[in-house]
């Protein structure tokens, strides 16, 4: 049987270590560590999985979420910030609605001596001092893989040499997804001249307005549209919509690739209305939970962490589909 003396010395141990696990000590007992984290919104399936695991893995990792939704727009972003800087939080973790505008708010913060960690989005700003880390996806990368599983599948149905019209649905403006989907999937579309995107237009990564600009389009063009690259799952699935209601099959008149992954995806893929989504993970909450603890116990975090990703075409899709967790 174990002596209380011991006892207790091993329950001071086990107490010492879980402090240096969180990162922070005070003599009522472990403190917890604080996150401020903006989110962009609600806009897609993906942003609900994303933020569903950032809840999550705040819980699982006994964290202090302090969460705050900007609705879609940027200043909510900074004055979430800025409440953020004035409550001391511990970090600050946010997914920026667009690249630009972010250098007054993010030296506010240095000046305030929090540590910011950019979560999926990435900022354009000139002193990279200003963040500690961005973790997420390879968005260029993303949009080259759409683009190449594009021109392999063309080629595979024997459609390789013919006159290949895209109408592109991009995202935000001026977001880190749209900027560097559109650039990854136009430098593999360049090399093949029989490759044209005959309309590109924003649909704000919604379903809503993917179903809207994809009518503006299929006004325009008709059947001279022979793909749709939408730069989310959720303006595909609005587009299939409208598609469909013009009296066109989608996923066989007009082959469609986006991308996230998200399960409403695959769903569109074993019903054949979609071809390809390529991955973006959403499931971002472990790692950044795990980055505040590091940064508080002193660690320096690598500047970039990539999420690794893969690409599904339909023929995988049922399969795949009880794999999927967002
Ligand atoms: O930043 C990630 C993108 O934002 C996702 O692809 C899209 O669905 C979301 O709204």
């Amino acid at each position: 049987m174990i002596k209380v003396s011991k006892f207790l010395a091993m329950s001071a141990i086990v107490a010492s270590a879980l402090t240096m696990i969180v990162g922070c000590q005070s003599k009522s007992g472990p403190k917890k560590i604080t996150i401020g984290f903006s989110q962009v919104g609600a806009e897609s399936e993906w942003r609900t999985a994303n933020t569903v695991s950032i809840k999550q893995a705040a819980t699982d990792f006994g964290i202090n979420l302090q969460f705050s939704d900007a609705m879609n727009r940027q200043e909510n972003q900074i004055k979430a910030i800025r409440s953020f800087i004035a409550q001391k939080v511990d970090v600050i973790a946010f997914s920026p609605t667009t690249t630009s505008g972010w250098e007054t708010v993010l030296q506010e913060a240095q000046r305030a001596k929090i540590p910011v960690i950019l979560l999926d989005r990435g900022v354009d700003v000139k002193d990279e001092s200003l963040y500690v880390t961005l973790m997420g996806s390879d968005f260029k990368v993303e949009g080259e893989r759409a683009g190449n599983w594009l021109v392999e599948y063309m080629n595979s149905k024997g459609r390789g040499n013919e006159t290949i019209n895209v109408v592109e649905l991009q995202g935000t403006v001026g977001s880190d997804p749209a900027i560097q989907r559109k650039a990854g999937f136009d430098e593999v579309i360049k090399k093949y001249p029989n490759y044209k995107v005959i309309r590109s237009q924003t649909g704000d990564f919604t379903r809503a307005l993917g179903k809207e600009v994809m009518e503006a389009f299929l006004k325009a063009e008709g059947k001279n549209i022979h793909v749709l690259f939408a730069h989310n799952d959720d303006m595909a699935i609005g587009a299939i919509q409208a598609i469909e209601e013009y009296g066109l099959k989608p996923g066989q008149d007009i082959i469609i690739v986006s991308i996230d992954g998200v399960k409403g995806a695959f769903e569109a893929m074993i019903a054949g209305k979609l071809n390809c989504t390529v991955e973006c993970s959403p499931l971002l909450g472990p790692q950044l939970m795990q980055a505040a603890i590091d940064l508080k116990n002193g660690k320096t975090l690598p500047r970039r962490v990539l999420t690794e990703e893969g690409v599904f075409p339909a023929e995988v899709a049922a399969k795949e589909f009880p794999n999927r967790k967002y």
